[in-house]
């Protein structure tokens, strides 16, 4: 029996999203319908609205959630009704060629469910990133739920499930930060924090916070950043040079997308040090460097997607260092919200002022 639910969707380009009944199919084979308890509102979020990631509208917006199972189709064996579960948008599908040669977090093939939710008329609907989770229950590919302790506060968990994932990732996963490494991070919105908080987990000895506003650099901080540079007052390549003992930091972490901060990454790097891009760029940008600098300086310039995180390795691992006061999630959360609030997040979002608004339900 198919279920009718609240959710948010976003009916058309630039139209204001709009809460709506949302039919639930019961889950098929490989899928499980999850009661969502609580959803970070993310950019990704206002970029479909917006038109930036296609044109398949309606969309069911929202992906970074936690909830508890509530059914699941055949043959799902890895979770069972009354498990609490981040759902991710990496369900890897262990037969891709990266999977085979047991580099999961590179997933090519990722699971979504197969069956579509629609409005009550019939109209299909995308749900963001393969899951949809403004909503008071969606359906997902079983894969797409990770179990973690369910002592954690659900807003708080599932952060996990995208931004806070993607910047802790990039220290931990991409960067490959450890202990006693100076790190450097270009950015510092809710994925910088996070990059931020993943640097000083890995042990790194000296974090240093760049933003453009003095209030982020207050908030990276508080994360770990243990110096700031405001990249409006100083050159923040020779700031970093600076505090690296004149040569630049092992790893450069770039969390805000753009050619400009990309360039401060490399050349603010230590030579043989790494480059991490986790901010998104748009498809107009450009980046023109010197190739004999590329070549000359050596090292690795990596991207990182979702913070090349497995999830079945990391939520669990991340929740439990939480759990025990090792790690500071709560932190991201600046306002919880209800279902009719999305508009005002989104708005909210453009003052700088908010890591992260969940709705909670
Ligand atoms: N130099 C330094 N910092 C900058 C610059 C700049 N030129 N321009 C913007 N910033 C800072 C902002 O002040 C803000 O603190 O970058 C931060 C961006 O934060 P958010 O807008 O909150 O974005 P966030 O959610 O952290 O995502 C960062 O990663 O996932 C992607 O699409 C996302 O590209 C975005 C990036
Ligand atoms: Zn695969
Ligand atoms: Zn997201």
């Amino acid at each position: 029996m198919a279920q009718e639910v609240r959710g948010v969707v976003a009916p058309g380009r630039n139209e204001p999203v709009r809460v709506e009944t949302v039919v639930v199919p019961d889950p098929g084979p490989g899928e499980a319908v999850v009661q969502v308890q609580a959803c970070g509102v993310c950019h990704t979020d206002l970029h479909y609205k917006q038109g930036g990631i296609s044109d398949d509208y309606p969309f069911l917006l929202g992906h970074e959630a936690a909830g508890v199972v509530e059914s699941v189709g055949e043959g799902v064996t890895d979770v069972a009704p009354g498990d609490f579960v981040i759902l991710n948008w990496r369900a890897v599908c262990g037969r891709c060629r990266a999977c085979l040669r047991g580099r999961p977090w590179y997933c090519f093939d990722t699971h979504n469910a197969r069956q579509k939710m629609t409005l009550t008329d019939g109209t299909e609907l995308s749900p963001a990133l393969g899951i949809g989770a403004f909503a008071e229950k969606t359906l997902v590919a079983a894969g797409q739920c990770t179990k973690v302790d369910p002592a954690v506060a659900p807003e708080v968990a599932g952060l996990l499930g995208c931004g806070v994932m993607a910047g802790i990732g990039a220290a931990l996963n991409t960067g490959a930060v450890g202990r006693g490494d100076s790190v450097a991070v270009i950015g510092c919105g809710g994925v910088g924090d996070a990059a931020i908080a993943g640097a000083r987990l890995a042990g790194a000895a000296r974090i240093i916070a760049v933003d453009i506003n003095d209030a982020k650099l207050a908030t990276a901080r508080a994360m770990g950043a243990t110096h700031t540079v405001n990249s409006t007052a100083d050159d923040p390549v020779e700031a970093i040079r600076d505090l690296t003992g004149g040569h630049g930091a092992d790893v450069v972490i770039e969390a805000v997308g753009r050619p400009e901060t990309y360039r401060q990454a490399f050349y603010a790097r230590d030579l043989a040090g790494t480059v991490v891009l986790v901010g998104v760029p748009t498809p107009e940008m450009k980046l023109e460097l010197p190739l004999l600098d590329v070549f000359g300086r050596g090292g690795s310039l990596k991207s990182s997607w979702y913070g090349d995180c497995l999830p079945s390795r990391d939520f669990p691992m991340l929740i439990d260092l939480h759990l025990q006061g090792r790690l500071d999630l709560g932190a991201f959360v600046t306002e919880t919200i209800a279902l009719d609030q999305v508009e005002h997040a989104f708005d909210r979002m453009h003052t700088g002022d908010v890591l992260r608004s969940v709705v909670v339900l």
